[in-house]
This record gives C-alpha cells, sequence and structure tokens, in this order.
C-alpha cells in the first residue's frame, strides 16, 4: 500500500514532524510504501482561486503524492485551538478527488495536554473532502513532545507513547487496507 504523509509546520524542529517520520518509519517498516511531503521544507504557494499555480513543483509533486495514496496522515502542531495556517493553505488546494474514501489519520502536538482542538478540526476538514477519519487520532501535548525533539533516537521514545503510536498506526494501516479493498472492488 501507498501511505502520503503531510508534515504540516513550518518549524525546523517541530515535534509534529518528527512524530511524522516516525509514522513513515513504521509504515515502511510494515512493508508499505511512505512518501513524507514536509511542509517546511517544500512550501506551497497561498492558495488563490485566481490562479492554479500549474507546474509550480512542490505544489505538483504534493497532488501527485495524495492521488497515489491509498491512506493519509496529516500532522499538525496545535496553534490558538486550531490546524497550522501552512496545513490549511496546503489542504485548500486539495479536493475530493485526492481523499475520496481513503482513511486518514490525524495527528497533532500541544503545548497543553492534549490537542483536542485541532484534531477534531482536521476531521472535520477531512469528512468535507470525504475522506474516512480513523476512529483514532494521535496527540502528543505538554511533555510526551520531549520524544520527539531533535535528537531523540526512536529508540528512546517513552514506552507508553510509542505503545499508542505503534496501536494507532497498525488500526490507521487496517483501515487502508480494508477500503483499499473495496476500492478495486468497486473498480472491477
Ligand atoms: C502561534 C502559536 C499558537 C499556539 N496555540 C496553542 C494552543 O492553542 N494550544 C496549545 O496547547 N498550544 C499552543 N501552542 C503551542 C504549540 O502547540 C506547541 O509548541 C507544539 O508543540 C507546536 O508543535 P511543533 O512542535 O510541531 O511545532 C501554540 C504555539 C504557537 C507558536
Amino acid at each position: 500500500m501507498k501511505v502520503t504523509l503531510i508534515a504540516g509546520s513550518n518549524h525546523q524542529a517541530a515535534t509534529s514532524t518528527r512524530l511524522a517520520e516516525y509514522i513513515q518509519h513504521l509504515v515502511t517498516s510494515n512493508g508499505h510504501q511512505a512518501t513524507l511531503i514536509d511542509l517546511h521544507q517544500t512550501p506551497v504557494p497561498f492558495y488563490s482561486p485566481d490562479n492554479a499555480h500549474g507546474g509550480h513543483e512542490a505544489l505538483e509533486k504534493l497532488k501527485r503524492a495524495m492521488l497515489d495514496a491509498d491512506g493519509i496522515v496529516l500532522a499538525t502542531p496545535e496553534y490558538h485551538s486550531g490546524i497550522s495556517g501552512v496545513l490549511k493553505n496546503a489542504l485548500d488546494h486539495l479536493g475530493q478527488d485526492h481523499f475520496n474514501n481513503k482513511a486518514v489519520l490525524s495527528v497533532s502536538s500541544s503545548g497543553g495536554a492534549v490537542a483536542v482542538s485541532s484534531l477534531t478540526q482536521l476531521q472535520t476538514i477531512v469528512r468535507n473532502l470525504h475522506g474516512i477519519n480513523c476512529p483514532e487520532w494521535i496527540s502528543i501535548g505538554g511533555d510526551q513532545r520531549k520524544s520527539f525533539q531533535t535528537g531523540i533516537a526512536y529508540s528512546d521514545i517513552h514506552p507508553d507513547v510509542d505503545k499508542r503510536v505503534r496501536r494507532v498506526v497498525n488500526s490507521f494501516l487496517d483501515l487502508t487496507a480494508l477500503l483499499s479493498v473495496r476500492q478495486e472492488v468497486v473498480r472491477q
């Protein structure tokens, strides 16, 4: 299966991006393909209904990776009880053809204990794009972010956090597989 992850932070040392990288690692360790689009490394232009930005390299890459994906992971920092501006801008470039009937896992990092507001907001956006929200999400809040600071090895991720991330990623991959089979049946 192919999984596309969007890391929606514009922060060099973002813990949400590091979490997305770890999820990418778990997905590939399970024998699947995983493409990470880091919006800090490869920014996309401000969305405008007046300009499709055809030929913009980073935007074309994002759209291609999303069309190719069987499953999608969206990672965001929690900003002002919502998702980041850069992630919302990237999502505004996308549509139902990128998300339709695909499993989507939302993950977030917050200063407070739980990133409920940004995760709820992401799930609302996914529903509007006709993606299928995973029943679970991943929130790293407060001290849990220490496991995803720059320089921390995957082997040093706190065992409780690691256990949850692995469990949720496995359930995301199960849902992605189920929905991929359904898509195949519909296509036949
Ligand atoms: C502009 C801004 C707004 C923020 N708003 C919130 C917030 O509403 N709730 C919260 O818990 N943390 C908030 N934070 C803290 C971030 O969620 C926290 O630093 C998080 O770890 C950032 O994710 P990152 O490590 O991926 O950059 C805010 C930080 C910034 C810079």
